[in-house]
């Protein structure tokens, strides 16, 4: 069992860049079996979530070759075998492979996705998309997986009762080579859908509308290679950012689109939190006088879920009362606990409502990351408590953060990982 230890309190200095987003990468790389030719990906994070889907595409006799952080996927030998349940187990995007491989071979089965424990994860309107192109579901409950099949999956207007950032992205995936055109309704914006649309788009997809609620998708036969880049990953630029007006001393985070982080660049402005953004860097450094403030976390383009949990922590530090409340997920508060524990004196109204009272002093503690972004939160906890913080369940950590710890290191934190039987 690996632990992250840190030595806290130390001012961090240089620059960190940011690489590609991972909620745009785990969808991305599904992607790339709707084509019938090679394709290749660039700017691929180096995460645990990445290796999961590689694991997959060799299940299902793809072949993969790594440059650098570049990646090219030759689907041309693609069969349709069984993903096991550990593999779909491991993380919430093994859904995607449901979308694709249901366009490509018109029957899939597929064990339950995995994912951080946030509460629960249907995938219901995943589901209902299918069916609105014409797919037969059976749920197998007893053995834990759904069964999709259709001899032709047929366009169709589907309206999504919530704007869903994964049935979004999947049943543009089925409506993709579908005859006919399929027009999706209260569609999720987030960026990664754009990112996400364009690669298809350059394999030669007909889809409109990415980014606005109405996507438009119309079909065609086949698709061919295409390459595209991975956008910089917003979440991990806001850690960073955080991390910054907690600890920096002239901290340049670099390699962002500050277009996909209007939601927080404003509520930093409102805490009274000084930044200069020159091209795609900021430069950040330690506040003094941090204003609180209420945080809302909403779909795009609103303040990200994703980063809901490390700015509760920024929270802990601003002079007075600050509300924050999680209206995506059921449960993103498994983190408050442990920074209670650090000294923070944050009250949870419920599993979607904290009340922070700041300025606490944190304190260096043995705590436990309780999902990605918690565990990110627990970092960041780790970097401005006094004294020793050592965190387990890292594998949370590392399933979404680049080389989090060399990063970190780079620019001054006292942070390693440790193996907690040595
Ligand atoms: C994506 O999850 C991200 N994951 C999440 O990031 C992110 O928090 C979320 O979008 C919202 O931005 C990936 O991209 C792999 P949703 P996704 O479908 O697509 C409900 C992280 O930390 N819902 O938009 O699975 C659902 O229960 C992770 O990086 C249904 O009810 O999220 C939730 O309450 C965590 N039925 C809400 O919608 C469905 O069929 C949002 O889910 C699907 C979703």
């Amino acid at each position: 069992m690996k632990q992250i230890k840190i030595v806290g309190n130390k001012l961090l200095s240089g620059e960190i860049h940011i690489g590609g987003a991972k909620n745009s990468a785990v969808a991305l790389i599904p992607a790339t079996l709707l084509s019938e030719e090679v394709c290749t990906i660039n700017n691929v994070p180096n995460i645990s979530d990445r290796d999961a889907l590689l694991d997959i595409l060799d299940t299902l006799n793809v072949k993969v070759e790594y440059h650098g952080t570049s990646v090219t996927i030759d689907p041309t030998k693609l069969e349709n075998n069984t993903i096991s349940e550990a593999q779909s187990n491991k993380l919430r995007a093994s859904y995607y492979f449901m979308g694709v491989l249901l366009a490509r071979f018109g029957y899939v089965e597929m064990f339950y996705p995995g994912g951080c424990n946030i509460g629960s994860r249907p995938i219901d309107l995943h589901l209902k998309g299918f069916e609105a192109l014409g797919a037969k579901i059976t749920h197998d409950e007893k053995n834990h997986k759904y069964i999709v099949k259709a001899d032709k999956l047929t366009g169709a207007r589907i309206k999504l009762n919530f704007a869903s950032v994964g049935a979004t992205i999947n049943i543009m995936f089925a409506a993709t080579l579908a005859s006919g055109t399929t027009v999706i309704e209260n569609a999720a914006k987030e960026t990664e859908i754009i990112n996400i649309a364009d690669y298809l788009n350059k394999m030669g997809a007909k889809i409109s509308g990415a980014g606005t609620s109405k996507i438009t998708i119309t079909g065609v036969t086949s698709l061919h290679s295409a390459e595209i880049d991975v956008i910089p990953d917003r979440i991990e630029a806001g850690t960073y950012i955080i991390i910054g007006s907690l600890l920096g001393k002239n901290l340049k985070v670099c390699g962002v689109n500050f277009d996909h982080i209007t939601a927080l660049l404003n509520k930093l402005n409102d805490m009274n939190i000084k930044y200069v953004i020159d091209n795609d860097t900021i430069t950040i450094s330690k506040s003094e006088d941090i204003h609180p403030i209420n945080i809302t976390t909403l779909v795009y383009p609103g303040f990200p879920t994703d980063l809901g949990q490390p700015m509760s922590v920024l929270l802990t530090q601003a002079n007075g009362v600050s509300l924050f409340e999680e209206t995506i997920w059921e449960n993103r508060m498994g983190h408050v606990p442990h920074l209670n524990k650090m000294g923070a004196n944050i009250e949870l109204k419920d599993n979607t409502h904290a009340i922070i009272h700041g300025p606490t002093k944190l304190k260096g503690s043995d705590i436990n990351a309780t999902d990605l972004r918690g565990g990110a939160a627990l970092v960041i906890a780790g970097l401005i408590a006094e004294g020793t913080t050592t965190i387990n369940n890292i594998e949370y950590i590392l399933r979404g953060y680049e080389n989090i710890i060399n990063k970190l290191k780079k620019v001054g934190a006292d942070i390693k990982i440790i193996d907690n039987k040595e």
